[in-house]
């Protein structure tokens, strides 16, 4: 090894021994007759002194050294007269008596510091020297720890990881494939794997019953703080269980997960419905770390000849604790933020609840307090409040309650920091239906099981009212992960191919594999995949998961340090049987 310790790794116990570190510099002052380098590495930082008096040669050599040069220093370990409580090597210090340049550096674009100078395309563009910033490696460190604990817990559990491939087969459900060609089958076309779903049912018909794997997944889809192309899963599957046995196996790998990586003990995990997530949060992935749930005022607010309300299919509010005394400018901000095409909603009612008991709303010329003293006691709300009401189709109103309410904790710091609120969403609908297309989709995927007793639904009745034995695990309103039970029988899964609109020539083509597994002896199974960066941001309380990821693509999905995607030469393409233009 080129050094004895680290740069994180002396303290007032090792004073006077003769030691040799390496590192980068991170800065470099003088003062009188001493020169003072802090070093860096991946561990921390320590003081390097270099004197006049005594080495006036190696004195003007460290003078020299500048920023990000990479060396190496042997001397010995002296307590510091002025310590540094900030750091822990900060009691001591090293008295150089040899030093070797191993590389010199540029003068970096951005100072790499905790507040860089840098903006994010520099860093992007640098991100081999933003990654030398603490809070980069603090980032990248918990998510080291976060995999290890997770395969911890699953191996302890029998889980084994298991490789699936990446190059696979294009399927038209779910988001966009990447696309990749085939040089030796011309015109052909690999995709990159949105998930291994297919692949770990069918590891499970193999007969490996509880498998899990980290594993890379590609999405062309528009991309989001939450969304890239490429993503970790920390994907699942097992056999002979039902929905109760894969929610209480994850809750526990959860729970070992806060409490391995965050020293947080976490309560059983709320379980919420899927349509009663909707009713009372406006969304299936519920922030419940403040309340402000929704109450429905059809039967107190229509039919009182306010045509917007008398017209909607939904009238229903929020009640805003204590802001009562919002300014009208306040309230028209409010409006403004649920007009946004975004948000969706054509306008917004308010009713104050004055200090003074009296009552004040925005549709006054059709309610009297005497109508509106019942909407409020439904509310349960007291003097000083403010209730916000939208109105409209059924499904765009509670969406847009559910931003304006997100909004609203936001804005009234409901939310406090390090404080973690995971709960279960069951029971989804199985099928989605798209307008546009005129077609259901799947609202997981099509391997999805219905629940039993929904199933002469599935067959008879109406689709759109099916259940699944589907469910998400939600933090603090972030998805983050969804899984199922799955379809383990032939006919069944034809059944579910049909009313997705797939001719069984398609299905056969798309989905042959996975049906003949199915004629060799499937086992029932289930299982869920985690979105293993968005889980690490929670725990790091980041909001962006491209802070969590080594080498990130920006929002236009690109790399801009290695500049990718790129055009590739005619040669290539010829070779891969893509026309040259
Ligand atoms: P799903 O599509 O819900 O399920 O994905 C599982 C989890 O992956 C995360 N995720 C993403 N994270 C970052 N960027 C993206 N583009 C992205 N897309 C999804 C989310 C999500 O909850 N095969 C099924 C799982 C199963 O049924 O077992 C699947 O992939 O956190």
């Amino acid at each position: 090894m080129l050094r004895t310790h680290t740069c994180g790794e002396l303290r007032l116990t090792d004073s006077g021994k003769k030691i040799t570190l390496a590192g980068w510099v991170q800065r470099n002052r003088e003062m009188g007759g001493l020169t003072f380098i802090d070093l860096r590495d991946r561990y921390g930082i320590t003081q390097l002194v270099f004197n006049m008096e005594i080495n006036p040669d190696l004195c003007r050599e460290a003078r020299e050294l500048g920023r990000e040069f990479v060396i190496r220093a042997t001397g010995k370990v002296a307590e510091r007269s002025n310590k540094n409580p900030k750091i822990p090597t900060g009691d001591i210090e090293i008295l150089v008596e040899k030093l070797e340049v191993l590389n010199p550096s540029q003068t970096p674009p951005f100072t790499i510091e905790d507040h860089t100078d840098g903006g994010e395309e520099l860093r992007m563009k640098y991100r081999y020297l933003d990654l030398r910033r603490n809070e980069n490696k603090k980032n990248l460190l918990l998510r080291h720890k976060m995999a290890i604990e997770a395969r911890n817990y699953l191996a302890s559990k029998e889980f084994i990881e298991i490789e699936t491939p990446y190059l696979i087969k294009s399927t038209p459900e779910g988001a966009r494939d990447f696309v990749v060609p085939s040089r030796m089958n011309e015109g052909q076309f690999y995709a990159l794997p949105q998930s291994p779903q297919t692949f770990k049912q069918l590891l499970m018909v193999a007969g490996y019953d509880r498998y899990y794997q980290i594993v890379r997944c590609f999405r062309d889809e528009d991309l989001r703080a939450d969304r890239q192309p490429e993503f970790t899963q920390i994907d699942c599957e097992m056999s002979f269980v039902d929905q109760e046995d894969v929610l209480n196996t994850f809750e526990e790998l959860a729970k070992h997960l806060f409490k391995s990586v965050l020293n947080i003990d976490t309560q059983a995990f709320p379980r919420i419905s899927y349509e009663e997530a909707m009713k009372i949060y406006g969304s299936d992935k519920p922030d419940i770390r403040f309340g402000m749930t929704f109450v429905e005022l059809n039967h107190l607010m229509k039919d009182k000849g306010f045509q917007v309300f008398d017209q909607a299919e939904l009238v229903v509010g929020i009640n805003v604790e204590g802001c009562g005394e919002y300014t009208r400018k306040q309230l028209d901000e409010l409006t403004d933020f649920v007009r946004r095409p975004q948000v969706g909603a054509t306008g917004l009612v308010y009713i104050k609840y004055n200090p003074d008991g009296t009552i004040k709303s925005s549709v006054d010329k059709f309610y009297t307090p005497e109508d509106l003293k019942p909407v409020l006691d439904l509310f349960e709300a007291k003097p000083g409040d403010l209730i916000l009401i939208l109105a409209g189709g059924t499904d765009k109103t509670r969406s847009a309650l559910g931003d304006l309410r997100l909004d609203m904790g936001k804005r009234l710091n409901l939310i406090a920091p390090g404080v973690f609120k995971p709960l279960w969403v069951v029971d989804f609908p199985l099928l989605e239906w798209d307008e546009e297309t005129q077609r259901f989709y799947a609202k997981h995927h099509p391997f999805t099981a219905p629940k039993p007793e929904d199933i002469p639904q599935l067959m008879f009745g109406d689709a759109k009212k099916v259940r699944a034995n589907a469910y998400d695990l939600v933090i603090n309103g972030v998805e983050i992960g969804g899984g199922s039970i799955r379809i383990h029988d032939k006919g069944l899964q034809q059944l579910m191919f049909q009313k997705l609109g797939f001719t069984d020539e398609e299905a056969a083509s798309q989905f042959g594999f996975l049906m003949n597994a199915f004629e060799y002896g499937a086992p029932p199974h289930g299982g869920i995949a985690f979105g293993f960066d968005r889980w690490v941001t929670i725990f790091g309380g980041g909001d962006s998961i491209r802070d969590f990821i080594a080498f990130p693509k920006n929002n236009a999905g690109r790399d801009v340090m290695i500049d990718s995607p790129s055009a590739i030469s005619d040669e290539q393409k010829k070779e891969l049987g893509i026309k040259v233009r």
